[in-house]
């Protein structure tokens, strides 16, 4: 079963680094534009590297790994190449049936994957209506890397910011809580902050409770946390999340919108 990769940026290596020794991948060949990256991370990986696109006969499978904006340029690039093949797309804002469109293909497949599937503790929604009966196999192989949960197109295009952009979310918070405090250096208060996120991450992965019980377990009556939450609470932090997200919600669309001008 032969998989073509196109594109070897960040998300590409996060899921290859994670499916490393846990799939066979020797099928698996990887290209990209400038070659560079393909091939360094064909090496890290252990997959073929891919120099032209002439070079590998009928894949089953091609995952586009290319940004929303390179989409059309690598259209072009494969235009007749794989008429066989279910496209498999990690591409955020563009919606199954315009990435069909462009591709000018028959089935594709959408994945949303985050960075922690390097490290098997990933999430990947994904979601197919041309492809539905091939759904089940790309999620069988992302469950390998983490949580794969097959959902609704609509529920994908939103929940994308909590799960693909949250990592960066959560770690732009802890950096801020960071740099609240003055003690030590500002690199060992963020080794400090880090240790602790991670620490969190693990309690939240193993205890079955809610959110809300799991910080009264840290809090108490008239203590100092509680005074912190309810400062944040008084200055409407939620308000400030919501805000952030609803930015991200826009900008998806005026990315979608560029897209389909161009
Ligand atoms: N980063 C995340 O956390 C994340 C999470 C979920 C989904 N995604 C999605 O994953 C995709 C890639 O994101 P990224 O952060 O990995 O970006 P990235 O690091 O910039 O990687 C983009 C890759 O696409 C390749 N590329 C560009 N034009 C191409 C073409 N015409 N044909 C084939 N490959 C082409 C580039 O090749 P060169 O190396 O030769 O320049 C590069 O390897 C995006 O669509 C994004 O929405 C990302």
């Amino acid at each position: 079963m032969k998989v073509v990769i196109l594109g070897a940026g960040k998300m590409v290596e996060a899921i290859l680094q994670g499916l490393k020794n846990e799939a066979d991948l020797s099928q698996f060949y990887l290209f990209s534009p400038s070659g560079k990256s393909a091939e360094l991370l064909a090496k890290k990986v252990g997959v073929n590297f891919l120099k032209n696109l002439d070079d590998v006969k009928d894949p089953t499978w091609v995952w586009i790994g290319c940004k929303p904006q390179q989409l059309k340029n690598l259209a072009e690039s494969i235009k007749g190449k794989f008429p066989s093949a279910v496209f498999v797309s990690m591409l955020a804002a563009l919606s199954e049936s315009a990435q069909l469109d462009i591709l000018g293909v028959n089935k594709l497949i959408r994945i949303m994957p985050n960075m922690p599937v390097k490290y098997k503790k990933g999430i990947t929604l994904l979601s197919s209506v041309s492809a539905h009966e091939e759904l089940k196999q790309i999620s069988n192989l992302f469950s390998v890397i983490g949580l794969s949960k097959e959902v609704k197109e609509e529920e994908l295009e939103e929940l994308t910011l909590l799960t693909s952009s949250g990592p960066a979310l959560f770690y732009e918070f802890t950096k801020n809580l960071a740099m609240s405090f003055t003690s030590l250096t500002e690199l060992e208060r963020e080794g400090l902050a880090k240790m602790v996120l991670a620490g969190s991450g693990v309690c939240a992965q193993t205890n079955s409770e809610e959110l809300n019980d799991m910080i009264n377990e840290v809090t108490s009556k008239a203590g100092v946390t509680i005074e912190v939450l309810d400062e944040w609470r008084r200055l409407k932090l939620g308000d400030l999340v919501i805000g952030g997200i609803l930015a991200g919600k826009k900008r998806s669309a005026e990315i979608r919108d560029s897209i389909h001008r161009s």
